[in-house]
């Protein structure tokens, strides 16, 4: 079909207030991105910016797991993990930073810091948030040795070759006079690509024909992830400074600005628009400043970070696992941008959901370009009184995700009508779309409707289902239109000669293609009911019904009563379940399924310690190193029982960000051990619970 009569749409904000429409939409937004990342190879946002949406609906499905669904990407393995850069532990750990979204946020942040160290004068250092990645530098007798990324904050990846071609980085340190250069030098900053480099590069891309790259963060972090240093070399990144990690025999600081200017004097690049202030009032005009004046900069900044300039205070006033109190990141508000409405179109879901997107003259915005943004449903369109045509106001929520704010009136073309909801849907077979009452979608209804079956086909090859590479939604739209496949189970009975011929596709990529499909025949029970798509089964309850059953069979044999009997499979998964192989449809894709050699009985036996055998761990808020999924899935791979709930039974609760404050005051209440993310990953390795810590500084 053609394929713009299904984009998919890159979403725009929903109500935060309002968690079933703002889960939906993260789900459209980080499936556009991966699609943006894996199959166009062209990112929209930055690694961070991707991250923060994944995060963000992993919070939103913590407080609400009734709005979790199988398709949601929070159920996929998480898979950040680079396989081709050696893994460096940090061994003082890489710390982020707590934001302050406004100048009054800030101001809080100044009176817990005043709190913290009763009283005292505090002066405060500010400085530039460089929007880069950090990289942490090690230097042993004053040479360089060692360079990272942050990774998690614990574990980062060995970039050390790419970093030494950036030449603002000494590769040996001057020594000042009557001085020792420390032993272990540890120097943390931010690598970023200059304004300039970006637009250069770019501007090479053009010439050579290749895609351009999507903002400077973005290439920075790609030039710095290259195999080859010679190409990190021709990117002319830069670094600025900003902090020490371990130091081994080194000079004795009393304040942040002192060892700033120290590691200027090593030779180190510090960037000269830091600012000793000694009140907040003159922290926020640095901060007003700067967001009047970001754009004066020859690199892109994303806010200003103030910290506490004296180190004893620091020590006094500690971290928590993630940040430190001593510092906050103070982020500018979203920018705006109006750019030109061109059409308002409507995609259809594998469930038949109509969902409406705004299609954009491409504008750049918040560091990324956005040329789509979804306008979630009928209501949104209406409310908003966006149409084809205007000019509308684009940013980005929180930095993050794009949305159409509104149209700017005063520029309304003459003439223009509010736009309509199409009445049929956008498929060939154009059947009328239907909206119940008291729902807030509009749906196609058609079983047959083919915008449904390749969203359907889309997601049994995804990542969450049985994973084929090569198979993304540009691919499945080719063979749905030359009419090769209707179904999933007609992917297994291509056959090399008709994928040949198609543009794109060589003797090699037909042969990984057919090889990646007849791989996943042999991909594990979970992953296949996965990959059925049926509404509400994750991958936790899909792995259930494998361990209970054993075979796709024995699940479809089962009744819903039967289903329900297993722990993990609550009445709605088992009426979901239930419902789903009672459509005949479903079953004959069951039926060809078998008959393709798919194999329907691979019930994974773990090979993890099973150290937590009978133990309940409760995990609530998000943990850096683990999606929910992979935290319930190594609790439960080494024997142990992740329920959604504390009692007193419960072993230990994991605390991660932005947990549930009823289970935290809960374990509080019983007594039960409170752990970190460290002292998890203690415990899934030992089994037992980690001793106490002493409290951190
Ligand atoms: S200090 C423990 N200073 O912002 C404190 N970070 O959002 C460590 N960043 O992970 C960070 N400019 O990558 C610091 N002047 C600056 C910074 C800065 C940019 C980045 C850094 C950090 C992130 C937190």
């Amino acid at each position: 079909m053609p394929p713009v009569a299904s984009p998919k749409p890159l979403p725009a904000a929903a109500d935060p207030a309002d968690p079933t429409s703002r889960a939906g939409w993260l789900r459209l937004a980080i499936g556009h991105h991966n699609r943006r990342y894996f199959e166009a190879d062209d990112p929209e946002i930055s690694d961070a910016e991707y991250d923060a949406l994944l995060r963000e609906l992993r919070a939103v499905e913590a407080a609400h797991p009734d709005l979790i669904t199988s398709d949601s990407p929070t159920q996929r393995p998480g898979g950040s993990a680079s396989a081709t850069f050696a893994p460096v532990e940090h061994r003082v750990p890489m710390m982020s930073l707590d934001n302050a979204f406004s100048l009054d946020e800030l101001e809080a942040w100044g009176a817990r810091v005043a709190k913290g160290l009763a009283g005292q004068a505090v002066t405060y250092v500010c400085e530039l948030k460089i929007d880069g990645l950090a990289i942490s530098l090690r230097y042993e007798d004053g040479e360089l040795v060692q360079a990272a990324t942050r990774g998690d904050g614990r574990v980062g990846e060995d970039v050390t070759a790419n970093v030494a071609t950036i030449a603002a980085v000494p590769k040996r340190l001057v020594v000042p006079s009557g001085q020792a250069v420390p032993r272990v030098l540890e120097v943390r900053g931010e690598v970023y690509m200059p304004i300039a480099a970006f637009e250069a590069l770019n501007a090479r891309q053009d010439a050579a024909g290749d895609k351009r790259f999507v903002n400077p963060r973005n290439s920075a972090a790609g030039s710095l992830r290259q195999k080859d240093a010679s190409v990190t070399a021709s990117r002319e990144l830069a670094m600025w400074c900003y902090q020490l990690g371990e130091v081994v025999g080194g000079v004795d600081h009393k304040s942040h600005l002192g060892t700033l200017q120290w590691m200027a004097a090593l030779g180190l690049p510090v960037n000269p628009e830091i600012r000793l202030l000694p009140s907040l009032d003159e922290v926020h005009a640095y901060c007003r400043r700067w967001q009047q004046h970001r754009h004066d900069l020859e690199y892109e900044i994303d806010g200003a970070v103030v910290k506490v300039d004296d180190l004893t205070q620091r020590q006094l006033l500690g971290s928590t696992s993630k940040a430190p109190r001593w510092a906050i990141a103070y982020k500018f508000p979203p920018e705006e941008r109006t750019t030109l409405l061109r059409d308002i179109m409507v995609s259809i879901g594998r469930t038949g959901r109509a969902t409406p997107f705004a299609v954009l003259e491409p504008v750049f915005v918040g560091g990324s370009t956005v040329g789509m943004a979804t306008l979630h449903n009928q209501d949104q369109v209406r409310f908003k009184d966006v149409r084809p045509g205007d000019t509308v106001i684009v940013r980005k929520a929180g930095d993050v995700i794009p949305e159409v704010v509104g149209p700017v009136l005063a520029d309304r073309p003459a003439g223009t009508e509010p736009w309509e909801f199409p009445t049929t849907c956008p498929c060939p077979l154009a059947t009328p779309l239907v909206r119940l009452e008291g729902e807030a979608d509009t749906r196609c209804v058609e079983p047959e409707c083919p915008f449904q079956r390749d969203a359907r086909i889309i997601h049994f090859a995804s990542r969450g289902g049985m994973d084929i590479e090569g198979l993304g939604e540009r691919t499945v739209y080719l063979l749905s239109d030359a009419e090769l496949v209707r179904t999933s189970a007609d992917l297994y009975r291509l056959e090399p000669e008709q994928l040949l011929g198609f543009e794109g596709f060589g003797e090699i990529s037909v042969g990984k293609l057919l090889a990646a499909i007849e791989a996943s025949k042999q991909q594990p029970l979970p992953r296949l009911l996965v990959a059925l798509g049926i509404k509400h089964l994750g991958p936790a309850a899909a792995s259930a019904l494998a361990r209970g059953f054993g075979n796709l069979r024995a699940i479809q044999a089962a009744s819903e009563a039967d289903l329900a009997t297993l722990e993990g499979v609550g009445p709605i998964i088992a009426a979901s379940v239930s419902r789903w192989f009672a459509d005949e449809r479903n079953r004959e894709l069951i039926d060809a399924l078998h008959a393709a050699g798919v194999e329907f009985g691979k019930v994974e036996v773990s090979r993890l310690p099973q150290n937590l055998t009978g133990k309940a761990i409760v995990v609530t808020g998000t943990l850096a190193g683990f999606s929910r999924d992979g935290a319930e899935e190594a609790i439960v791979g080494r024997g142990g029982k992740s329920p959604g709930s504390v009692s007193k039974k419960t072993f230990a609760v994991v605390l991660g960000e932005s947990p549930g404050a009823s289970k935290l005051t809960k374990a509080e209440a019983l007594g039960v051990p409170i752990l970190d993310e460290a002292g998890f990953v203690e415990l899934l390795s030992t089994g037992e619970l980690p001793a106490p810590a002493p409290a951190a500084s």
